[in-house]
């Protein structure tokens, strides 16, 4: 039997592809701090869970190493000692090492500009490991600053750049801007820049997918991961009002609406897509596009009676003022 083990396998990306594995056979142990934290269903389909800050060591001998909580040099390096006995390393990064031609990313300032499609050769942020990974300008540099101790380490590690990740149990669900309002009966719907905005979506299950096929092919590359569709705000507002059957009367803002109206997070004008053709070549079959993969998240999210403790209630508020939105109505 095949033994994966999974660092950071509680959260988002983690427990999708605990799922995926144990359901071909595989034998997964899940690391986290806080065994709350473990899905019943994994513990019943046999993942064991062990109870620990990062503890990269736990992987030694396995088939496969998947950490999520590699953010720095520091912690790539933790997991070099390991290598020499593991099948195939994957460590997950994100799309947020990406620069522009003028050196914008996802978290500057500034938003980027990228020309298409982004590919995996395009520049990205300097490696950085003197500011906090927990800052805009710190998370992509230290991500890179870990993909190069990695990817110069001579060993199969795969590195994945996954863009806006959904998925059940997610703690900083997009698609939570319109659930939410659909359970307070919200009657009107306002977006921003019309809704135009894209930002690739990465279903959890797509990354699990790509996650099994990197491990059937061990190999040292860099592979962005995202869903095969990249629809902009308006069609996934529609997807989830007719999941939920819910109608709302749509309010498309221009440039000239108040500031702050209508916010989402997709709004990305030019939008945000990644280019798969990589992935692709190596096998990579999504499971499903955004539409289908979105399901399980807003039935997960409608039916809870209780979000995750560590929920981002701060992130979506400005974006669920009500009072604002009902007072721009009320001039119109
Ligand atoms: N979510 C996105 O949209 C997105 C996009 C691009 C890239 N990524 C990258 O994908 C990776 C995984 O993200 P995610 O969204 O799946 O994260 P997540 O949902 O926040 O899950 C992280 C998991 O790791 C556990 N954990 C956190 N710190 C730990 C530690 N020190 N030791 C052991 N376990 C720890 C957490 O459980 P406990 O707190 O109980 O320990 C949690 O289960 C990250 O590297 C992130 O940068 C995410």
């Amino acid at each position: 039997m095949s033994r994966a083990v999974v660092l950071g396998g509680t959260g988002l990306i983690g427990r999708a592809t605990a799922r995926r594995l144990l359901a071909v056979g595989w034998d997964v142990t899940v690391v986290g701090r806080d065994s709350s934290r473990m899905p019943e269903d994994m513990a019943i389909a046999g993942a064991r869970f062990v109870a620990a800050d990062r503890a990269p060591a736990i992987g030694a001998g396995a088939d496969l190493v998947v950490d999520c909580l590699c953010f720095t040099a520091a912690h790539a390096r933790e997991l070099l000692p390991l290598l020499d006995d593991v099948g195939s390393t994957v460590m997950i990064s994100s799309k947020a090492v990406y620069v522009d031609a003028v050196g914008n990313h996802v978290n500057s300032a500034v938003a980027p500009s990228f020309d298409g499609p982004i590919r995996e050769s395009q520049p990205t942020m300097a490696p950085r490991g003197d500011i906090d990974y927990r800052t805009r300008d710190g998370y992509g540099a230290g991500k890179v600053a870990a993909e190069r101790v990695l990817l110069d380490s001579g060993y199969p590690v795969t590195v994945l750049r996954p863009s806006k990740v959904h998925g059940e149990g997610s703690v900083k669900p997009g698609e939570w801007v319109f659930v939410k309002r659909v359970a307070d009966r919200r009657e009107v719907l306002l977006l921003s820049r019309g809704g135009r905005g894209v930002d690739h979506p990465s279903a959890a299950v797509n990354v699990a997918a790509l996650i099994e096929t990197v491990a059937e092919n061990p190999g040292r590359r860099v592979l962005n991961c995202a869903d095969p569709d990249a629809p902009d705000a308006l069609a996934i507002s529609r997807t989830v009002a007719k999941h939920l059957g819910h109608r709302w009367e749509e309010v498309l803002l221009d440039d000239h609406a108040p500031a702050g109206l209508g916010r989402h997070p997709w709004d990305r004008l030019p939008g945000i897509r990644l280019d798969m053709t990589a992935a692709g070549r190596l096998g990579y079959r999504p499971v499903g596009d955004y539409a289908t993969t979105v399901i399980a998240e807003l039935d997960w999210l409608a039916s809870t009676d209780r979000l995750p403790p560590a929920f981002d209630h701060e992130y979506f508020a400005p974006m669920l003022n009500y009072t604002a939105e009902d007072d721009y109505l009320a001039t119109r």
